[in-house]
């Protein structure tokens, strides 16, 4: 009952030319996928990208966004500058920012509100580093996160809200959470998310789960009950090895 989202992550790659090459190239490859397909793009990428998407199935978003409306912030993107590029979703808190960037939950917070107050629908980042995992910490690291990120919002907040998980030691390294690790996490935050707000609410919430997905790995991460889909990084960069990852079925 929930629609599987399989959004690609450029991160900080692709020039416009590749952008346009990239997205053209992709269109007719997924144009028959089965889930929400979605290109979280560089911001400068946002114009080109949007209009060689123009009548696909492709949706658009972006990597991060600022929580004030406007004002003294050199660098800044706000959340009324994407809405005016028509741009959908948007990702909060992924671990790159939290580690190179002074990320923190509460910031994560503040930018989920700024993308809420403009309809933008956040794709929400949380997981632990490799020193939690083995420490025993994942699931009070997963919580404090769930808590902190999540704190003040409505249940209808919850409509535009994708959660995606991603295992910081997972992400470009190649090494894959095997299908019950992602499945056991995501069940976590899930029941979580279920006491902290309703059932109801957790049933609906789509939670993806990121960290070198490929089309190798794509199918038996799909088939767990509790991944709704994926957040992809190094295999989006290829429109074979995107279209891979969205005609997992
Ligand atoms: P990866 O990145 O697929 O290259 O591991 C995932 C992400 O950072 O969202």
């Amino acid at each position: 009952m929930r629609t599987p989202i399989i959004a690609g992550n450029w991160k900080m790659n692709k020039l416009n030319k590749e952008a346009d090459a990239l997205v053209k190239e992709l269109v007719p490859l997924v144009k028959d996928a089965e889930c929400e397909v979605v290109l979280c793009v560089p911001f400068t990428d946002i114009v080109t990208v949007r209009k060689a998407i123009r009548g696909t199935n492709i949706r658009l978003g972006a990597q991060n966004v600022h929580w004030a409306e406007s004002g003294a912030f050199t660098g800044e993107i706000s959340a009324a500058m994407l809405k005016e590029l028509k741009v959908e979703y948007v990702i909060i808190g992924h671990s790159e920012r939290r580690q190179y960037f002074n990320e923190t939950n509460e910031t994560v917070n503040k930018r989920i509100q700024a993308a809420l107050n403009y309809k933008l629908k956040p794709i929400v980042c949380i997981g632990e580093t490799l020193e939690e995992r083995e420490s025993g910490q994942t699931e009070q690291v997963l919580y404090t996160q769930i808590i902190e990120c999540l704190r003040g919002f409505k249940s209808w907040d919850f409509d535009r809200m994708v959660l995606a998980y991603e295992p910081v030691w997972a992400i470009g390294t190649g090494k894959t959470a095997t299908s019950e690790q992602a499945n056991e996490a995501i069940a976590f935050i899930r029941d979580t998310i279920r006491k902290r707000f309703s059932l109801k609410i957790a049933d609906k919430l789509r939670i993806q789960y990121g960290g070198s997905m490929n089309g190798g790995n794509v199918k038996e991460l799909m088939a767990m009950e509790e991944i709704d889909g994926g957040l992809i990084g190094g295999a989006s960069l290829s429109p074979a090895k995107f279209a891979d990852v969205v005609n997992y079925k």
